[in-house]
């Protein structure tokens, strides 16, 4: 019986430690019941039933409830279970979010339950320690030395941000530090180059920055969305005057295919016009680990800052990303000194914490289940792990190239696989975007399989809804593969009325 009184409700305390345990059990069996029904990556019913689900399980009743109930925390957990989508599921393969390994979410369990923080020293004296050094190692791994630095963030997208911040202030602060004076009244356009194919988050980024999304210059891609280096050289040669180069973010994994900007060409472009090369590995750092795909990261040590997430490929849950920079002088624009968190005689005598590195004040523990990754995976695991990932797009891409009515758009760099499914000849190009989208629609309704969706450009240059495959899970067989491609294509069947 799970009491609700103040004692036995906060983790911690000893008697808090058996409710921990017990509805530990009772959220372990509701897990395994919940994949033995579901009997796919996610229930049934799309949309409409995941509201009345989540409506049944509140019994309709508001939150902060006037009679607290262990039993309604129980059903909340069943249905969390019954409804959250199965990662591990070899047919969830649309988003860049991985399954967790066991040890993390154990060190995940352990890190909410202590509520560490990294804000002052008094706050999480192991865990600080813990970040620091899983820093130094995750900023040795891109090829930074001794004067590196960084931080764990929520997400490759406030890790480009906070790469692009750095970069802002190094390329304007001839005319005074933007973070202290803001960019009002500088005779100055600032410029970012990226490329057609970068992340969304970067030109959000340059609006958050006070750049302006406008700030981004796109620059044009080859047929597989890597950036070309002899554009980007045009276009900073075809700067006037008041165009300041703030960054070129070269994109190592982009989002679709895969592609890898040419690192080694834009090192020596940003070496040559002192611009801030930032690279966001958000998806590709996986390449990182496999001997064999490892070379695709050439020149990732000559950036000046890199961003990566180890909860897209790295199996630790989110957030888990990363931003390092080359050399930590460039983070001194988030150095604070707050009265009530770091006083300088307490820093001085070795009581320092990471508030200085990080945009958050109050931060949790990222590196503790990251370290619980690394641990139990080791090196040659994660890089067995990643090829085999590789080895399954690959393998997809073969079974579509030589499947009737699929359509594969190329074959795949890392471990994406895009493709449509056909309509009948002279179906408009429309009609079979519409397709596409239904039968995305409709497996996912059905809860049969979880595809992602991208936009590729027909012949004529206009846009055509395809279908993408993420494979981030190490334990899909071929025969997992043979089962979801046979569910595409009944779907599409059944939509185009075949
Ligand atoms: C290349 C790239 N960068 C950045 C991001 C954003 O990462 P997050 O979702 O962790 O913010 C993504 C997300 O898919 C991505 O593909």
């Amino acid at each position: 019986m799970i009491s609700t009184g103040r004692n036995a409700a906060l983790a911690g305390r000893p008697e808090g430690l058996e409710q921990l345990r017990s509805l530990l059990d009772t959220a372990l069996r509701a897990l395994g019941d919940a994949a033995l029904k579901r009997g796919g990556p996610v229930a049934p019913g799309g949309p409409e039933a995941a509201v009345a689900a989540v409506h049944e399980a509140l019994g309709g009743g508001r939150l902060l409830a006037d009679e607290p109930s262990a039993q309604r925390v129980t059903e909340l957990f069943e249905a969390y279970a019954r409804w959250a989508v199965d990662l591990t599921h070899p047919s969830a393969v649309a988003r860049m979010q991985c399954a967790p390994t066991a040890a993390s979410a154990a060190a995940e369990l352990l890190a909410a339950a202590l509520n560490q923080s990294l804000h002052a020293w008094e706050s999480g004296p192991f865990a600080l320690e813990l970040e620091r050094r899983l820093v130094r190692e995750l900023a040795s791994w891109v090829g930074f030395g001794a004067q590196a630095g960084g931080t764990l963030t929520p997400g490759g997208s406030i890790s480009n941000l906070m790469g692009l911040l750095f970069s802002r202030e190094r390329a304007l602060k001839d005319t005074g530090a933007v973070s202290a004076t803001g960019l009002a009244g500088r005779p100055v356009r600032p410029r970012i180059l990226a490329s057609a194919a970068a992340h969304f988050s970067v030109a959000r980024a340059a609006g958050f920055l006070g750049l302006g999304r406008s700030a981004v210059v796109k620059v044009p891609v080859d047929d597989r969305g890597r950036m070309l280096t002899g554009e980007a050289r045009r276009i900073v040669e075809g700067f006037d005057a008041d165009e300041v180069p703030v960054a070129v973010v070269a994109t190592a994994g982009t989002t679709d295919h895969g592609s890898f900007d040419p690192l080694p060409e834009l090192a020596d472009l940003a070496a040559e016009y002192g611009i801030w090369l930032h690279v966001d590995a958000a998806y590709g750092i996986g390449a990182l680990f496999s001997p064999r795909l490892a070379p695709l990261l050439d020149g990732l040590g000559r950036a000046d800052s890199v961003a990566f997430d180890l909860h897209k490929f790295g199996w630790t849950p989110a957030s888990s990303s990363v931003l390092v920079v080359r050399d930590r002088t460039h983070m001194e624009c988030l150095d604070e000194q707050a009265v009530y968190l770091n006083p300088s005689d307490d820093e001085s005598l070795g009581f320092t914490a990471l508030l200085g590195t990080s945009l958050q004040t109050t931060r949790r523990s990222d590196a503790f289940k990251m370290a619980a990754t690394l641990l139990t995976v080791g090196r040659e695991g994660m890089g067995d792990w990643v090829d085999a990932c590789h080895e399954q797009a690959r393998y997809a891409a073969g079974r579509i190239a030589a499947a009737d009515g699929l359509e594969l758009v190329a074959d795949p760099l890392l471990t994406t696989v895009i493709f449509r499914c056909a309509g009948a000849d002279g179906t408009p190009a429309a009609d079979e975007s519409a397709l596409n989208a239904a039968v995305r629609r409709k497996l996912m309704a059905d809860g049969r399989a979880l595809l992602a969706r991208t936009n590729v450009a027909g012949p004529d240059g206009t846009p055509r809804v395809h279908l993408k495959l993420v494979f981030l899970n190490p334990t899909t067989t071929e025969a997992d593969i043979d089962a979801l491609l046979r569910d595409v294509s009944a779907a599409a069947r059944e939509l185009a009325g075949r």
